[in-house]
């Protein structure tokens, strides 16, 4: 396990580490209306797609547990009008929508009093924290077979302990490789905008003794060329049914360079993170985010006022993906029978 929480539900209060003031600070925030996790969400304090779907859970239990409406169907509304809260902060990790519609399923399924009902939406929060790890531990102990002893792993983002309850999908693989006792060493991308790989990808290995080289997004291709790459293995923000994967910005052109050299190209996420509604990636909405988080760095302005494009995440066509790592198999390119046999 990581030597940190990234999320925690404690004495009625959701408890997050600030992912906005990593590696500087080292800070923990406490929440107690759905509000502020909404705003949480929204500002990146807590981002990841399994995170973010922990942080939905927890933040719909919060809305739930505050209410003072005691009319079972009023409050049913309530929670409802809540989840709808949630679920508009960011539109491409589908966790989001999978935690909330798995909270209205608890809620919906409830007999008992407003009182049991709120009881049994914190607890059903909690579970899904709990699950997370887990998951994120299955998924670690079967990518781990597919990489090799001695070798040198890419990856982009932060598909981590950060990003999930703990240990982590991308670096779950990377853990779940080590823990079967092979050295591995981790390049990670530093990850523009929003420097994920520089500030928390680089931060979590360091922390926990896994040895990490950083690199700027431009570098990719270089390293590659020169042998110093054994496979790329990146998380996902929602894959759809044919196995398209969306991820970080960034994600796809490490795919196409990955191809180009004959490296192979992993992709590690749990099943909740596959949209079977989905059909291929063009139909995943992707976020356009602030154009400060290009014009800016740390605060400081580095561009002229332009023009600017700021999308969060890109498409990686199935195709360029050898093999997408999932908590109960390894499902192998073409995907489309492998993916759908998961959902059984
Ligand atoms: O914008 P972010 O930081 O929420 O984007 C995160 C990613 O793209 C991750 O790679 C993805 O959510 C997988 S996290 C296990």
């Amino acid at each position: 396990m990581s030597s940190f929480k990234t999320i925690e539900w404690k004495n009625n209060k959701v408890i997050m580490i600030d992912q906005t003031r990593l590696p500087k600070d080292e800070i923990y925030l406490e929440f107690e209306t759905y509000e502020e996790v909404a705003d949480a969400i929204k500002r990146m304090v807590i981002r990841g797609a399994p995170a973010i779907g922990v942080a939905a859970a927890m933040g719909i239990a919060l809305g739930a547990l505050n209410t003072t409406i005691e009319d079972r169907d009023q409050f049913i509304k309530e929670v409802n009008k809540v989840t709808d809260v949630i679920m508009a902060t960011r539109p491409t990790a589908v966790n989001l929508f999978w935690a909330g519609k798995r909270m209205l399923g608890v809620l919906n399924s409830q007999n008992g009093s407003v009182g049991d009902m709120k009881a049994r939406l914190v607890e059903e929060a909690n579970i899904i924290l709990h699950e997370d790890i887990e998951t994120c531990r299955s998924i670690g102990r079967v990518g781990a077979e597919l990489i090799p002893d001695n070798s040198t792993i890419l990856t982009h983002c932060n598909a981590g302990a950060l990003a999930t309850a703990g240990y982590g999908t991308a670096l779950g693989v990377i853990r779940g490789a080590r823990e079967a006792g092979k050295n591995i060493k981790v390049i990670a991308t530093e990850t523009r905008p929003f420097l994920q790989g520089a500030r928390l990808t680089a931060w979590e290995l360091d922390k926990d003794g896994i040895s990490v080289s950083l690199i700027t997004d431009n570098m990719v291709g270089h390293i590659m060329s020169k042998g110093m790459v054994d496979a790329v293995v990146v998380g996902a923000d929602r894959i759809a049914e044919n196995g398209d994967v969306a991820n970080k910005i960034g994600t796809y052109s490490i795919s196409v360079l990955a191809k180009s050299h004959g490296i192979p190209f992993y992709v590690a996420a749990p099943i909740s993170t596959i949209d079977y509604n989905c059909p291929n990636g063009g139909n995943i909405p992707i976020e356009e985010r602030d154009i400060n988080e290009v014009t800016h760095v740390l605060g400081s302005r580095i561009a002229p006022d332009v023009n600017v494009y700021n999308p969060a995440f890109d498409i990686t066509p199935n195709e360029n993906v050898s093999s997408i790592i999932t908590e109960k198999a390894v499902v192998k390119n073409p995907f489309l029978k492998g993916l759908s046999d998961l959902n059984k």
